[in-house]
């Protein structure tokens, strides 16, 4: 697509902007996306080393899983449309609310603050079992063995660390659509709701555009391709995240 043809969003004074970002996004950074290539990783469908079930057959195999996607996250920067988004907040302030189902924090490398990590951080671990807090862990685990919960080893319960991900069948954290409800009943119908670079098929993201179009919002898509839900969106742009969102974002 020519930049000719790229729309720019027009806002009013009052209007909210809700993004919706997926893998896409962050694609022209280096970050491979889920489903482009296939949604494997050593022969394992990634919902298969993504899930509860999996970490209690085989938790190393997880571990190297994620350790793998952070050893990958080395030398990766934010691309333009990351920074295009940083630019929008910085202009509309609590006018603006991104939730990511990325978990690999170029959202907020770019500056972007009122970000919502709907599937966790990678960059994050937590204990399985006890309800001491996640912490920061850049930490790659290659091989021997899991790593264990040290304040738990401490009271003799033995129990692993684990990322701090939302894995397949698991909840999402209900204080972050608390706070996507109030942000739309705050934008009172002046609302505009973007997705970019998600396949639309991993719920209850992908059923956001329906809840922002009842609360009267303009549903536009960016995206390479078509996503599995585009025909609930009123308006799409088609092409790479990081050549529209420049342009379509521009002041
Ligand atoms: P997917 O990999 O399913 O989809 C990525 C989408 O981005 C596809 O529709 C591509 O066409 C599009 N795309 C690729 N490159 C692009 C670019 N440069 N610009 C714009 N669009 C581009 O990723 P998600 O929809 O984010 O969950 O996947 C959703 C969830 O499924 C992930 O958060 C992850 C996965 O299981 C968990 O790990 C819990």
């Amino acid at each position: 697509m020519s930049t000719a043809a790229i729309p720019t969003l027009t806002l009013g004074p009052r209007t909210h902007v809700l993004v919706l970002t997926g893998a896409g996004v962050s694609a022209e950074s280096g970050v491979p996306t889920f489903r482009d290539a296939g949604g494997l990783w050593e022969g394992h469908r990634f919902e298969d080393v993504a899930s509860p079930d999996a970490f209690r057959r085989d938790p190393l195999l997880v571990w190297r899983f994620y350790s793998r996607r952070r050893a990958n996250m080395e030398g990766i920067t934010p691309n333009p449309a990351h920074r295009a988004l940083a630019a929008l907040e910085a202009r509309l302030g609590d006018r603006f609310l991104l939730a990511t189902q990325n978990v690999d924090g170029l959202h907020s490398v770019a500056g972007n603050q009122r970000v919502l990590e709907l599937h966790g951080a990678l960059m994050m671990t937590r204990c399985s079992s006890c309800d001491r807090p996640p912490f920061e862990d850049r930490t790659v685990y290659r091989d021997g063995v899991a790593p264990m919960c040290g304040r738990c080893d401490a009271t003799g319960k033995a129990a692993l660390l684990r990322p701090h991900i939302v894995w397949f069948g698991e909840p999402l954290d209900g204080a972050h659509f608390e706070a996507i409800d109030r942000f739309m009943t705050a934008a009172a119908g002046d609302l505009v709701f973007l997705a970019i670079g998600t396949s639309g098929v991993v719920s209850p993201a992908s059923w956001l555009v329906d809840d922002a179009a009842r609360a009267g919002a303009a549903t536009w898509l960016s995206n390479a391709e078509p996503p599995a839900n585009a025909h609930h969106f009123a308006h799409a742009v088609m092409g790479k995240a990081g050549e529209i969102l420049p342009t379509m974002l521009a002041a």
